[in-house]
């Protein structure tokens, strides 16, 4: 049996500014319940005292935010999150949140198309180019490209500049032949190789690059131009992407997971030429056939709505900035800001990766005093400057500075740098 309560929803104000309170009829829990300590069934009823439910909590102010240097997922935009906010409940008028909706419903089509034609706006896309909205995160494509691009017997070259290129190497080894043709891994990934001393492989499809290594910040400024008449080049711009303009149709494939520029994890967007698509080797799984997806519009199975929508909101906000010309400028005057400090330090803080190539999004660096580097972590945390500590598998600390992270919020870390060397310096 089960008793109704009347309780007044997310009524607040500031919550959902357009909506009026509602009152709605809830299923309360079971008046009888079992009580297996006193060994046998025991029924006692329970009244709902009071009709009102506190179903959201108070609205957080913009002072209760952090800056988050987190390298993904990581900051967005504060006036995406707070449309995101006032859209939940009922996104437009249509009286259910977009977690909610069909995909294929007119509403969330209006909103996958919406996002889709802002992102050819920003990137200038080409219209033989596709734009896919898939999952998996962009590890995923390090299967699916050889899959798709390639036979099991096809040569293909990647440069290695970091711990991303070389897992998407190893991933294609299963499904193609794959040479790492530079791997900067003996300088610890601190360059860029001179595009003119690649030794390219007669005959190889593609050539892969990851255009900024996020755990290493080394970040491709100019792109190599593959050897071979029909091979292609492909970039895993997972960490830059959206950060400033692309010429995409330098490129056959491009792909990004969304949660460091574009949106939350569990959308990955792949650009592809249309030609390239429909050749996939046989085994492929059809989650990975970039033929499927594309015929389907995205919509093959149940894409990831609302992440795509958070993408879309993303992309309308770099749009009305001005487009990534302007998003461009603002990055690189918030790494300046940065590395200028880093370098003005007397060594006492020091990026480690060759300054022409120093990443505009993942910022690392070390102190002369290591030991000093949890406390450094610990300190800007009481600060709430979050999430420095850079990745396991090279220490230091890395501050990842996206699109969303204001210039204040840089401005904040450098003056804590300022302070913090101040108390240890000597
Ligand atoms: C450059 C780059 N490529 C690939 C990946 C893997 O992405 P995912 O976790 O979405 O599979 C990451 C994750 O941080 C990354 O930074």
């Amino acid at each position: 049996m089960a008793t109704t309560a009347s309780v007044t929803t997310a009524a607040s104000t500031t919550l959902l500014p357009q909506h009026k309170p509602e009152t709605t009829q809830i299923a309360a829990f079971p008046a009888t319940l079992s009580l297996p300590s006193t060994g046998g069934q025991k029924a006692f009823s329970i009244r709902c005292s009071s009709t009102t439910l506190q179903t959201a909590p108070p609205i957080a102010s913009a002072t209760d935010r952090v800056f988050n240097f987190a390298a993904g997922p990581a900051v967005l935009p504060e006036n995406v999150l707070l449309r995101a906010q006032s859209e939940l409940y009922n996104w437009r008028g249509s009286g259910m949140s977009v977690m909610e909706m069909s995909h294929r419903g007119k509403e969330f089509l209006s909103i996958i198309q919406k996002a889709e034609a802002d992102l050819r706006t920003l990137l200038n896309i080409p219209s033989n180019y596709h734009v896919l909205f898939l999952q998996g995160g962009a590890t995923t494509q390090f299967a699916a490209i050889p899959l798709n691009i390639c036979q099991p017997d096809d040569l293909v070259d990647y440069v290695v500049t970091g711990s991303w290129g070389d897992k998407a190497f190893k991933e294609a080894s299963k499904y193609c032949q794959p040479k790492s043709i530079w791997s900067g891994k003996s300088d610890k990934y601190t360059k860029i190789p001179s595009f003119e001393t690649l030794q390219q492989t007669p005959g190889a499809k593609y050539l892969h690059i990851c255009a900024n290594e996020t755990i290493h910040g080394v970040e491709f400024k100019d792109y190599p131009i593959p050897a071979n008449e029909n091979e292609i080049l492909i970039a895993d711009m997972s960490s830059n992407f959206c950060s400033k303009p692309v010429d995409v149709s330098k490129f056959g494939l491009i792909y990004a997971g969304a949660q460091k520029n574009v949106g939350p994890s569990g959308v990955t967007i792949v650009i592809i030429r249309s030609d390239l698509i429909g050749n996939a080797q046989s085994t492929t799984p059809v989650m990975l056939d970039y033929k499927i997806h594309a015929d389907n519009a995205s919509l093959y199975n149940t894409p990831p709505c609302f992440g795509i929508y958070m993408c879309g909101l993303v992309f309308e906000d770099l749009v009305a900035q001005g487009g990534l010309i302007e998003v461009e400028k603002k990055n690189v005057k918030k790494a300046k800001v940065l590395y200028d400090a880093i370098n003005d330090s007397n060594g006492f803080y020091r990026c480690p990766v060759v300054e022409s190539v120093r990443s505009l999004m993942n910022v690392p660096f070390t102190l002369a005093k290591p030991e000093l580097e949890a406390e450094f972590v610990r300190e800007a945390a009481k600060e709430k400057m979050l999430q420095l500590k850079g990745h396991r598998s090279v220490g230091g600390i890395r501050a990842s500075i996206y699109n969303a992270m204001p210039l204040a919020g840089v401005e904040k870390l450098v003056a804590f740098m300022k302070d913090f060397q101040a108390r240890h310096d000597g």
